[in-house]
């Protein structure tokens, strides 16, 4: 794959995931915690993964999470992504590990914060965002 979100313009649904979190930020202060506990629920193989991780480890990952999810520009962060990538797979990180983080812990988090104000623009910029993160990890994804 080449091209990061070449065809579609990043802007309006980085505009509308920033609004998302925004909406969310005004409701709670920090959704890390919900998060992990949504992701651990739901992926049993990541919370035995990272049951020897702290919470400054999870708050910095959670971090750098949400930039990959807000970044104008993915493509400008494409090395730092793949590199992570490739350093989670020694952990014995497995793909489907992102798509239960991003879409079943962050994504359904973020939803079910807003519960009524979450709306199909939302849904749509969330979901293009995501594909094309999910898309990029499984493309840096190392053959075994
Ligand atoms: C885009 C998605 C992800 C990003 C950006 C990311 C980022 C990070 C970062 C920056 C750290 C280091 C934190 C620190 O040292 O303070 C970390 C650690 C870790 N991450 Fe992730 N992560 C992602 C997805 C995942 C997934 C899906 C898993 C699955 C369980 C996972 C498991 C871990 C583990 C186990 C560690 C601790 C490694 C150690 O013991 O040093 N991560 N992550």
């Amino acid at each position: 794959m080449d091209g990061i979100e070449s065809s579609a313009h990043p802007g309006p649904h980085i505009d509308m995931i920033e609004q998302s979190l925004s909406e969310v930020a005004e409701r709670e202060e920090d959704i890390t915690a919900q998060v992990y506990e949504s992701y651990f629920r739901r992926c049993p193989g990541s919370a035995e993964l990272m049951v020897g991780t702290d919470g400054l480890m999870r708050g910095h990952m959670m971090q750098e999470v949400l930039v990959f999810i807000m970044a104008e520009d993915l493509r400008s962060q494409r090395a730092y992504l793949r590199f992570e990538t490739k350093t989670h797979q020694d952990y014995g990180v497995q793909l489907h590990m992102y798509e239960n983080l991003l879409l079943l812990a962050v994504r359904d988090t973020v939803k079910e914060i807003l519960g009524a104000h979450w709306s199909e623009d939302y849904e749509l910029a969330w979901r293009g965002r995501l594909d094309t993160l999910l898309q990029e990890i499984s493309d840096a994804w190392p053959e075994d």
